[in-house]
């Protein structure tokens, strides 16, 4: 384990920054002090005012009081740019990125290499260089493509490459693996290290523990918008950690109740799409909850899409509650009863202009309607009852989503799906992004869900989660469907031969 130099003095400090947002006090007398070639993990539950503490340090929102030194001088970090001059980037939790550009116009906005006639950019440069950095993340990505179209992980890798090709001092990573591949996590980690040689700080937050154990050298945690303690990583286990955060002892992480197990909801036979999927036969019944593992890239979300009538299939046959059905489009299977929470919340799953209380009940207004007229108390209980429910931090029902922290942005799209009352929910990554103590009243949720009799398809990569809260468990390889494993009989181990391409045991 590495660790930074023995008492090297701070190259950034924050002190007793404050910051209210209408009805929020994000942050309250918030001290941070972070080393020269020292990782800092930020960590803290949804809303705990982990971003809000980095935006501030970036320039990009104004703090209400406070101080920021950089080497022990104050200093005025008003806007991005100022930021920038002083050597912090941000990486942020929400992309930043243009999307109409490609991957290097994006890596060098606002400095592109000049040419020597004036006015025009030195574009074989800019490629050559972009190109450069996004080979050494070791990322399969040409500098060229418009970041439209990429995948989230690249559009990552994107905003990853733009924050560090620059030479800066201080580094913030909000949240930079919730989307990448272990492949692609461990050339970030690799990064980080070279970072850290260099003498950069680098402040990281995320909510997977273990990635602070490995990759951090000091941890603050933060809690309701105040700095509860800063200590050395060596000094501290995963249980003091949760504990600073939660403020409480969390006892049953993972609350899987079985529920009676009725009839198929959906059945897919030799279902399948040219380079994508291949012969996918299985089925989901009443009350189960049927986990999909597998590495990225195995097929899980092409499978989720394909349901949902996302994508096109070309062979095979689907049947919901017995009946053979043919969904073209997404509205098609929200009309079959069929919910699909996608992994990439923000961009699919969200009105970010509108009320938390509008983004919950959007799917579903025929509940509330009477003859066309909106029950407008109603709609306000529906949306208190999921903001409870799942400790949605807003100061009310009526906040715009686009002012929730991350995390409680996708309990919102949670909440939504949930409300829908599918008989068939297909959740992907239901809890990348969401704090150690939320987790469990998603997993609550779901077992309301199977205890009213919904079917639930939950692609997961967490491994405890999938063997958890699943009733059966299919481990999928290259777009087909490697082996089935009981809720009895699944292990890592096994999970992970399948998942890898071993074969399934006799
Ligand atoms: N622009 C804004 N307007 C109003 N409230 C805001 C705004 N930005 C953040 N907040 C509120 O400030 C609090 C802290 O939010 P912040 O985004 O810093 O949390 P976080 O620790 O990053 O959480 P997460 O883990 O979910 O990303 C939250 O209650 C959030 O709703
Ligand atoms: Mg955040």
């Amino acid at each position: 384990m590495s660790s930074a130099p023995v008492g090297s003095a701070p190259v950034l400090e924050m002190r007793h920054i404050t910051k209210t947002f209408p009805g929020v006090q994000a942050l309250q007398d918030v001290d941070l002090e972070v080393r020269a070639g020292e990782v800092h993990a930020l960590v803290g539950e949804n809303g705990a005012g982990k971003s809000t503490l980095m935006k501030i340090l970036a320039g990009a929102q104004p703090r209400d009081t406070g101080d920021i030194l950089l080497n022990g001088q104050p200093v005025h970090v008003d806007s991005p740019t100022q930021a920038m001059a002083l050597g912090i980037s941000i990486i942020y939790q929400e992309f930043n990125l243009v999307p109409y550009l490609n991957a290097a116009e994006n890596i060098f906005l606002g400095r592109e290499p000049r040419a020597a006639v004036p006015g025009f950019v030195d574009f074989g440069t800019m490629y050559r260089e972009s190109q450069a950095i996004i080979d050494r993340l070791g990322v399969k990505l040409d500098a060229r493509t418009p970041v439209n179209r990429l995948s989230v992980a690249q559009q990552q890798m994107v905003e990853i490459a733009k924050a560090t090709s620059r030479r800066s001092s201080i580094i913030i990573m909000d949240e930079p693996s919730a989307t990448l591949t272990d492949h692609e996590l461990r050339s970030l980690f690799n990064l980080i290290r070279q970072l850290k040689a260099d003498g950069v700080a680098v402040v990281y937050i995320s909510h997977r523990l273990e990635e602070i154990f490995e990759i951090c050298d000091r941890v603050t945690v933060m809690r309701d918008g105040k700095r509860i303690d800063t200590c050395d990583v060596n000094a501290v286990n995963r249980d003091d950690l949760i504990r600073m955060m939660v403020g409480r002892e969390l006892t049953q992480m993972i609350p899987k109740q079985v529920a009676p197990i009725g009839e198929p909801v959906l059945e897919l036979d030799g279902f399948g799409r040219t380079g994508a999927l291949t012969n996918i036969t299985l089925q989901v019944r009443q009350g189960e909850i049927l986990g999909i593992a597998g590495l990225v890239g195995a097929g899980r979300t092409e499978l989720a899409r394909a349901i949902f009538g996302a994508d096109p299939v070309d062979s095979g046959s689907m049947k919901i509650d017995g009946a053979a059905v043919h969904v073209r489009s997404p509205q098609d299977a929200i009309a079959l009863g069929i919910g699909l929470v996608t992994e990439d919340r923000k961009g699919q799953g969200l009105v970010l202009g509108m009320a938390v209380r509008e983004n919950i009940t959007l799917a579903n207004l025929r509940e509330l309607a009477t003859l066309n007229f909106i029950n407008g108390r109603a709609e306000r209980e529906v949306a208190r009852k999921y903001v409870d429910d799942l400790t949605i931090r807003t100061p009310s029902v009526e906040q715009t989503v686009r002012n929730l922290s991350g995390g409680n942005q996708q309990k919102v799209v949670l909440a939504k799906w949930l409300y829908t009352k599918s008989k068939l929910l297909i959740f992907d990554e239901p809890t990348r992004g969401i704090d150690v103590g939320a987790k469990t009243e998603i997993y609550q949720l779901m077992n309301e869900l199977t205890a009213r009799g919904a079917a639930v398809i939950m692609i997961s990569s967490e491994l405890p989660e999938v063997l958890g809260m699943s009733d059966r468990i299919l481990v999928m390889h290259e777009g087909r469907i490697a082996g089935e494993l009981s809720r009895a009989d699944a292990t890592q181990e096994k999970i992970m031969h399948l998942a890898t391409g071993g074969q399934a045991a006799a």
